[in-house]
């Protein structure tokens, strides 16, 4: 994708939904680079994100409207394919803002091999995310995590956002040891995040998308990584777990998708959300 025909592709970036806080565009996200461009973000009526985060297809059959075998291309397409849209977020992002990328066991390999490549991004933390659900190996131990690379990128003379009192849980020496010199507050999370997944069974889990985060997962990079009235990108809206996470914390809300029926089902949730408080 190219952007030099602005006008021609400016229509695409009309939003699906625009209203307070949060704006949806039907837009491939390999096309998000262009959005660097300031007339076609003012027609979209966005901002350039502080934090852009992203969970995209992991190349494994799952079916997002288009069947499963378009999830299932050769390795090295989708390792091509990945480094376009990393691209594309990187560009996008404004500077000095915070890229997390999240990807499965088997790219995440890839996805650091372009994140270390990317002379504008520092590497600020390689999370994971253990998702207390085992996905079954006949012959090894059962995987149960996600990888969450996050990187920053620089600026001369700017500090990254980074708020650690905003992501603070009870400590082991409050709740186990209940040691005298624990921290009242609580400490900061290490690396390793253990969240339950968003399980068929729970309430916040929708019947319209496949794969759903938990809120609680992404509201702890929120915090952590952006400031009240700070725009959040997500380029692979899904679900819109990401506008959950951000807009009670009085963040912005962008998100990118390319179905039709996850942008309409988003638009009625982030409406709810709105006029009724429930979603
Ligand atoms: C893993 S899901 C994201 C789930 C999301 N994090 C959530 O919590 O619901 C990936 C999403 O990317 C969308 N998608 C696939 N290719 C895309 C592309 N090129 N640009 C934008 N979105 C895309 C799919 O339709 C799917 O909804």
């Amino acid at each position: 994708m190219t952007c030099s025909k602005l006008e021609d592709v400016s229509q695409v970036y009309h939003p699906v939904y625009s209203a307070n806080d949060v704006t949806l565009l039907k837009i491939p996200c390999e096309e998000v680079r262009c959005l660097k461009d300031s007339l076609l973000r003012r027609r979209a009526g966005i901002k350039r994100p502080h934090l852009v985060f992203a969970d995209p297809p992991y190349n494994l059959g799952v079916d997002y409207g288009k069947g499963k075998v378009a999830d299932m291309v050769a390795d090295e397409d989708f390792s091509q394919v990945l480094w376009e849209w990393i691209s594309a977020a990187v560009i996008f992002l404004k500077p000095n803002g915070v890229l997390a990328w999240m990807i499965s066991e088997q790219y995440a390999d890839v996805v650091s091999y372009v994140l270390e490549r990317t002379t504008t991004m520092e590497k600020v933390q390689h999370i994971i995310w253990h998702e207390t659900f085992h996905t079954y190996h006949e012959r090894t131990f059962p995987t149960a995590h996600r990888h969450i690379f996050i990187y920053h990128k620089k600026a001369a003379g700017e500090l990254m956002t980074w708020n650690p009192d905003a992501i603070r849980v009870p400590s082991a020496r409050q709740l186990k040891y209940k040691d005298k010199r624990a921290n009242a507050r609580g400490r900061v999370p290490g690396s390793v995040w253990t969240i339950s997944r968003t399980c068929g069974t729970f309430k916040a889990r929708v019947n319209w998308h496949p794969t759903q985060l938990p809120v609680a997962l992404l509201e702890r990079l929120v915090l952590a990584f952006s400031n009240t009235g700070d725009t959040i990108a997500d380029m692979f809206c899904g679900s819109g777990t990401m506008g959950l996470a951000a807009l009670p914390h009085g963040r912005r809300f962008v998100g990118f998708e390319i179905n039709d029926d996850y942008l309409r089902e988003c638009a009625l949730m982030f409406y709810r959300f709105y006029h009724t408080k429930e979603v």
